[in-house]
């Protein structure tokens, strides 16, 4: 296999044809974008906790950031697995305060819920294109959304219930950890 030098442009690697339509892998790699924006929200959340005296509640969306980025990985990596092209476009600033701890949390489920219909597009794309390789591979996704919106919802349950009480949750959001995730099957 021949691989050209370095240049301004395309690294061009001989032989190798992207397994992707063109139009799937731009929506992978939109997704990738995405995934990596989740990380930077909930990044931004963390900080927002840590400024409010809230390590505990910090830590659970430095681990939630953690696992975005394995999420947006999981784009990075299939995308190259199928011969593709990662090309990575600007990630969105986002917000730096709210109102309260419910209202991240708020903002958290409705976050998931966008991703959740982001994912559902992936996947009638790739039913359109009958790509059953992207197909089978999103659907590590659909199921992870489920417990994602679920996971939000019931933190968001307990902010709302504890009230102005919020350091009675604070240990159990500290207890959070993050766990690298199995590769892919
Ligand atoms: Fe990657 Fe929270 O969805």
């Amino acid at each position: 296999m021949n691989v050209s030098p370095p240049g301004k442009g395309e690294i061009h690697v001989e032989g190798l044809i992207s397994m992707l339509s063109e139009n799937m892998q731009k929506a992978l790699n939109g997704q990738l974008v995405a995934e990596l924006y989740s990380a930077y929200l909930y990044l931004a959340m963390a900080a927002y906790f840590d400024a409010a005296g809230l390590p505990g509640f910090a830590n659970w969306m430095r681990v939630q950031a953690q696992e975005e980025l394995t999420h947006g990985m999981r784009f990075y990596n299939f995308v190259n697995e199928r011969d593709g092209r990662v090309v990575l476009g600007p990630i969105e600033g986002p917000p730096t305060g709210w109102d309260s701890p419910a209202a991240a949390f708020e903002h958290v489920l409705a976050h998931e819920r966008k991703v959740t219909g982001l994912i559902q597009e992936l996947v009638k794309l790739a039913a359109e294109e009958m790509d059953r390789a992207t197909s089978d591979f999103l659907q590590w996704f659909v199921k992870e959304q489920v417990e994602e919106e679920e996971s939000a919802e019931g933190v968001l349950r307990k902010v709302k219930g504890a009230g102005a009480e919020l350091a009675a949750l604070e240990g159990e959001l500290a207890a959070r950890v993050f766990k690298p995730p199995a590769a892919p099957s």
